[in-house]
């Protein structure tokens, strides 16, 4: 089995692909703690160049998107029925998720156009602002939107929303101790979930 993080910045190894790594990394603790066999990969959007939605209505059709753009190397690995969850990390831009990882939601229609098929599969959030309280909780709860229009399982950090880090802490974001305990939490949550519906 395994869990899909998307790295939504458009800025490679800064603040949010390292909560998403230090969620991650807490996944694959707390799996090989309860003994359960879970690996972790990341899709890091910076490498990849993906549209936003044309509304072609293709997908409609099957699992097919007209647009000829790294999306479509995605369909496989998303598809793939040993995923059992997936985490997006979005740095809050404008107090809310960034362009990247709104387009990848949006694109990410075409599996629910063909038998929903992220249904009943795990679904994590994680938001980094350049400010404490620059709208995380908004950015986390924009994206658990759309994976509830995949009717995805939504899991939060055991506490609160989920990952809510701060990418311009004073000393650096990899001193912000309590946006990394709420990304490592919402990792530990997933594989909790995981193991009591037996995934
Ligand atoms: C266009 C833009 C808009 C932003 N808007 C917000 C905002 O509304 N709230 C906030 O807290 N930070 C905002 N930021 C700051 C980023 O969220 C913050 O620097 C974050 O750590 C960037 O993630 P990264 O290090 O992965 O690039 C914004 C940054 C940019 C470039």
């Amino acid at each position: 089995m395994k869990i899909i993080g998307i790295s939504a910045s458009p800025r490679k190894n800064q603040s949010t692909c390292c909560m998403l790594e230090q969620c991650l990394d807490e996944v694959k603790l707390a799996a090989d703690a309860s003994g359960k066999s879970i690996d972790v990969e990341t899709i890091d959007l910076v490498d990849l160049k993906i549209h936003g939605c044309i509304s072609c209505d293709a997908c409609k059709k099957g699992l097919i998107c007209s647009q000829d753009d790294d999306f479509r190397q995605l369909i496989p690995k998303l598809a793939d029925p040993e995923v059992l969850g997936i985490i997006v990390a979005s740095p809050v831009y404008m107090g809310c998720m960034s362009s990247q990882a709104k387009a990848f939601i949006d694109r990410s229609v075409l599996f629910r156009r063909n038998g929903f098929m992220f249904r009943n599969k795990l679904g994590g959030a994680i938001a980094v602002g350049g400010s404490r309280n620059g709208g995380q909780e908004l950015t986390i709860q924009a994206i658990h939107a759309g994976m509830m229009i995949h009717d995805m399982i939504i899991v939060g950090d055991g506490d609160h929303f989920g990952g809510a880090a701060w990418g311009k802490h004073p000393d650096g974001y990899k001193a912000d101790s309590t946006g990394i305990t709420t990304a490592r939490n919402l990792g530990k949550r997933m594989v909790e979930i995981a193991k009591m519906m037996q995934l």
